[in-house]
């Protein structure tokens, strides 16, 4: 039996200035393995939802569950190393190497030198950049797409199940954006991982999700597979974003 990695029920965040909730009453049920995107414009709480998951953000209510156990009762800081985040702006040590960035967990967790030295062999070969080449470099050495990888690889480094990825491709050109999105598909093939990725490119968002939620004002307004999704949109605001691909498509078309 597949087990439920995250669970929702009733999730609540307003913060201190916002009248309104910016996560309203969210109930979500996601399997172990699954591949989540979250698609939504921008204010929509993609980054908040995706933050109440490893406590960097609290719900005002509801409870929140990672593998049938309530987060709130867990140490926020063993949390977040179970837990894979990668974000947009990557946030690499400029002074260490790109060994030392992907090895930094490890190197918090002290494990012995010769284990974190075949594991950042592994993670460089998994997100394809060849170790010998990069791993003693600084990060200002690497393009953007390149540091993309790197951030991929240090949030793989501990090997957790779930993974977050908030707009990981969001400041990357179009053909490097193509390029990661296959790369992120292999490895979550290969690694059984749950992740939930933050996107507001519907096409990304369903070119990826095995499950695609889409949010708006905080809510969600339809949680479902691409082909349901586009079948049976839930409500005008889906209707509406998948109008404007459309629409797009076809100005493409007419290029033809
Ligand atoms: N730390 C904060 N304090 C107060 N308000 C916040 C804070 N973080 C976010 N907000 C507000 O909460 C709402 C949701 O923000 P959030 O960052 O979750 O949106 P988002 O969907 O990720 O948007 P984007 O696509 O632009 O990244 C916004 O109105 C934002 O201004
Ligand atoms: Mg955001």
């Amino acid at each position: 039996m597949v087990s439920t990695a995250i669970e929702f029920s009733n999730v609540c965040k307003k913060y201190k200035r916002s009248g309104n909730y910016v996560v309203d009453h969210v109930n979500l049920s996601i399997k172990e393995g699954e591949f989540i995107t979250i698609l939504g414009s921008s204010g929509s709480g993609k980054t908040t939802l995706l933050k109440m998951i490893n406590r960097l953000y609290e719900p005002n209510e509801g409870i929140i569950k990672l593998f049938g156990e309530d987060i709130a009762t867990v140490d926020p800081v063993k949390l977040r190393r179970r837990i894979g985040y990668v974000i947009q702006q990557v946030g690499l040590f400029p002074h260490m190497t790109i060994a030392q960035n992907i090895a930094i967990v490890p190197m918090l967790l002290k494990w012995k030198q010769s284990k974190i030295d075949s594991k950042v062999i592994d993670l460089l070969f998994l997100v394809g950049l060849d170790p010998q080449e990069y791993r003693n470099r600084y990060p200002s050495q690497l393009s953007g797409g390149q540091q993309q990888r790197i951030g991929l690889a240090r949030a793989l480094a501990t090997d957790p199940k779930i993974m977050l990825l908030d707009e990981p491709f969001g400041a990357i050109d179009a053909i490097n954006r193509v390029n990661l999105q296959n790369e992120l598909l292999r490895i979550h093939g290969g690694l059984k991982k749950t992740f939930l990725l933050v996107t507001h490119d519907i096409n990304e968002a369903f070119k990826l999700g095995t499950r695609v939620i889409i949010m708006n004002k905080g809510k969600v307004s339809q949680f479902d597979t691409p082909r349901n999704i586009v079948k049976n949109p839930a409500d005008e605001f889906v209707s509406s974003l998948i109008l404007s691909s459309r629409e797009q498509e076809r100005f493409w078309e007419g290029l033809d």
